[in-house]
């Protein structure tokens, strides 16, 4: 079932219930800050109870928020974000093949900067090098972000290494837990990865149209929850923090960053950003693998370009520069 961006009437009253922090709003106050009659306040109000939001109502003080469900949808991501752009448009599916897929046609058409895609479930969801990525239902975040950078093409790795940041400095306010990043994107914690991020490019030869930011991350999940293949490597905020984590606060988090972030990035260029991923960085100063489609090429991860390839040196001492591999530690 899918949802489309969601009506403006129904954004106020949700911004409406969050100024109110938790304190009754009268009927009459919403049907005149909204415009509408009081029995199409009452529909909304009903319609967001469908959706999980528990609300009281009471006689002569009116409604207010009891508490919000562990939901994706536009309405509880909406309620309480503080970003001025990203994440104003929202598509929530309960199900898709891939958010990836549905942004980049969303993109293609024209979708303003900052649109979010995001589903409880994928069923074909897409990792880098071709690969698969695990998205059962509920249990984590399936996301991807139109962003509309005005920059050449090959500086998109620099994009990419910026939303890993934002991923961690929100893994780590929500949860207080300290992620580690793997070049390039790889968010590990305990040496476990628990978020994939994907970036893919719409461009023309000298400038990009569009990004579309695939984020993947494993929330809630238990240790039985993941496939074998991948019950060695992978992780979940939940199992590392000991306990479950909802899951809109930490979109509203990684939005809000992320748009910090990509403020600075295109006010002040790269260099505040790659300090920012070299502190959270694992594989620096180390012996790693790296992994590109024809070759295999080990030595010592030296740092990361102006660009954010990654170079690496190695025992002939001579320096390889790295777009696109599969790291090993
Ligand atoms: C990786 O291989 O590490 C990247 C994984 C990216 C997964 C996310 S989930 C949301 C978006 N939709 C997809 O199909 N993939 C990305």
């Amino acid at each position: 079932m899918a949802h489309g961006a969601q009506s403006d009437t129904r954004k106020k009253l949700l911004e409406l219930f969050a100024e109110a922090n938790g304190e009754f709003l009268s009927g009459q106050k919403i049907s005149e800050q909204l415009g509408c009659s009081r029995a199409a306040v009452w529909k909304h109000i009903e319609e967001l109870r469908k959706e999980g939001f528990e609300l009281e109502a009471v006689r002569r003080l009116g409604y207010r928020i009891v508490s919000t469900p562990d939901k994706v949808t536009a309405n509880e991501i909406q309620l309480g974000l503080k970003t001025e752009t990203l994440g104003h448009q929202i598509h929530f599916f309960e199900e898709v093949d891939s958010t990836q897929r549905i942004a980049a046609k969303l993109a293609y058409e024209g979708a303003p900067e900052g649109t979010l895609v995001i589903a409880e479930e994928q069923k074909a969801g897409r990792g880098r090098l071709d690969r698969k990525w695990f998205s059962p239902q509920g249990t984590g975040i399936w996301m991807s972000l139109i962003l509309r950078p005005p920059i050449p093409p090959q500086q998109a790795p620099q994009l990419t290494l910026l939303v890993a940041v934002a991923v961690s400095q929100a893994i780590q306010e929500v949860t207080g837990l300290v992620p580690d990043i793997k070049w390039p994107n790889d968010i590990l914690l305990h040496g476990k990865k628990c978020v994939g991020i994907l970036t893919e490019l719409q461009a023309d030869p000298d400038r990009v149209r569009s990004v579309i930011i695939g984020i993947g991350i494993n929330v809630n999940q238990t240790s039985a929850q993941f496939p074998e293949d991948i019950c060695d490597i992978a992780t979940s905020l939940a199992i590392e923090k000991g306990e479950r984590i909802k899951r809109a606060p930490l979109i509203q988090e990684i939005l809000l960053q992320l748009e910090r972030l990509y403020k600075q990035y295109l006010e002040h260029g790269f260099r505040p950003i790659k300090l920012l991923w070299e502190g959270y960085a694992v594989s620096i100063g180390k012996p790693v693998t790296a992994r590109t489609l024809g070759k295999v090429i080990r030595g010592i991860a030296r740092g990361i370009t102006d660009d954010g390839l990654l170079i690496l040196e190695d025992e002939q001492n001579q320096l390889h520069y790295i777009h696109s591999a599969d790291i090993q530690l």
